[in-house]
């Protein structure tokens, strides 16, 4: 008997040494010697009823020590799993504060959007309403509705897409001036950002753009209003110190027109690469509402006067950020354009 108990014992051992590695198998292991109906040691007590009487007493004794000392070393085994397992598990769950921490890459606004933002608050601060035209526009409010006829000359000017001998993608954001005149009567303060499309493609300029059209109408509005609100926003985008320079210029729809130019910003006016020596550098073109394009909304011309102008949203990103090519807008190399962060 006391052989089989050892033998048992023996095969505990064993069975431990080889095969518990986790709680899971100790647990297994446990229930193989020690279950009450298959186990090893439960079938011994189970025997117990074919032993001769006279041996029973001593049969149940070693038995039950053996059965309490396999509860114990089972007992021992799991602590013993349980702690091996709470290690594994910190381990693997260390955090080393020391890691440096992993970069996220935020994106940030496309130049031209920043641009365009940054000329909305400009004009905003001087009460002026967002109108947002469409960029398929019929030929009249493109061109008619702006004093620029069929034939007139000055279509010339601006290379058109046609979509049909009556629809276009719209040459400037001026069409919208049109649409608002038509909509709303002065006083009238409006300004109007969009895409424009003309076919034109090199260096400097691009079959799709964006301008920024200004129109204010109402009583006594002067070449003075213009010049003044012009030369906030040059100080505003472009520094304190920038101030504005009028031209003669044509427009059809305004009279007189004028071609706006900026004190150069990168030499102060002294003259440099930049504003090739002159002090000065063109940037938008603008004017006194023509008479005929006000009558052409049904705008009383001797009781109203008007000012306009439309700025060219990358080209005044370009002067501002130093661009030499307006592809490097329009490619999407994040390189380029994260270099282009103000705001
Ligand atoms: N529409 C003109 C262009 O695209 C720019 C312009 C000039 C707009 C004079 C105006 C203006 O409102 O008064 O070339």
């Amino acid at each position: 008997m006391n052989e089989k108990l050892s033998s048992i014992k023996q095969e505990i051992l064993d069975g431990i040494e080889a095969k518990a590695t986790s709680r899971a198998t100790a647990f297994e292991l446990r229930k193989q010697f020690l279950d009450s109906k298959t186990g090893t040691i439960g079938q011994l007590m189970k025997e117990m009823k074919n032993i001769a009487p006279e041996e029973r007493a001593n049969y149940g004794k070693e038995v039950n020590e053996l059965k309490a000392w396999a509860t114990d070393v089972f007992a021992k085994l799991d602590e013993e799993m349980k702690a091996k397992e709470l290690k594994a598990k910190y381990e693997a769950e260390k955090i080393d504060v020391t890691m440096p921490a992993k970069e996220y890459q935020t994106g940030n606004l496309h130049p031209i959007t920043q641009m365009r933002n940054q000329l909305i608050d400009v004009f905003a601060g001087m009460g002026f309403e967002i109108f947002e035209g469409t960029e398929i526009e019929n030929d009249y409010y493109n061109f008619t509705a702006l004093n620029t006829p069929q034939d007139h000359p000055a279509r010339d000017m601006q290379d058109t897409f046609y979509l049909s001998p009556e629809f276009l993608l719209r040459t400037q954001t001026s069409a919208g001036q049109i649409h608002v005149m038509e909509n709303k009567k002065p006083p009238i303060k409006i300004l109007s950002p969009g895409k424009v499309f003309r076919s034109d493609d090199d260096a400097t300029h691009s079959p799709m753009f964006t301008q920024m059209e200004g129109l204010v109408v109402d009583e006594k509005i002067t070449l003075c209003d213009l010049k003044g609100m012009l030369d906030v926003f040059v100080q505003k985008i472009y520094g304190e110190g920038a101030t504005t320079r009028l031209r003669p210029s044509y427009f059809p729809f305004t009279e007189p027109s004028v071609e706006v130019d900026v004190s150069c910003f990168e030499c102060g006016g002294k003259g440099c690469k930049l504003c090739k020596g002159t002090g000065w550098i063109e940037i938008l073109g603008a004017g006194i509402v023509n008479k005929k394009v006000l009558e052409n909304c049904g705008i009383d011309s001797e009781k109203y006067s008007g000012l306009a102008f439309g700025i060219g949203i990358e080209r005044t990103a370009m002067l501002k950020y130093g661009i030499n090519n307006i592809k490097l807008l329009f490619e999407s190399d994040i390189k380029v354009l994260k270099q282009i962060d103000d705001n």
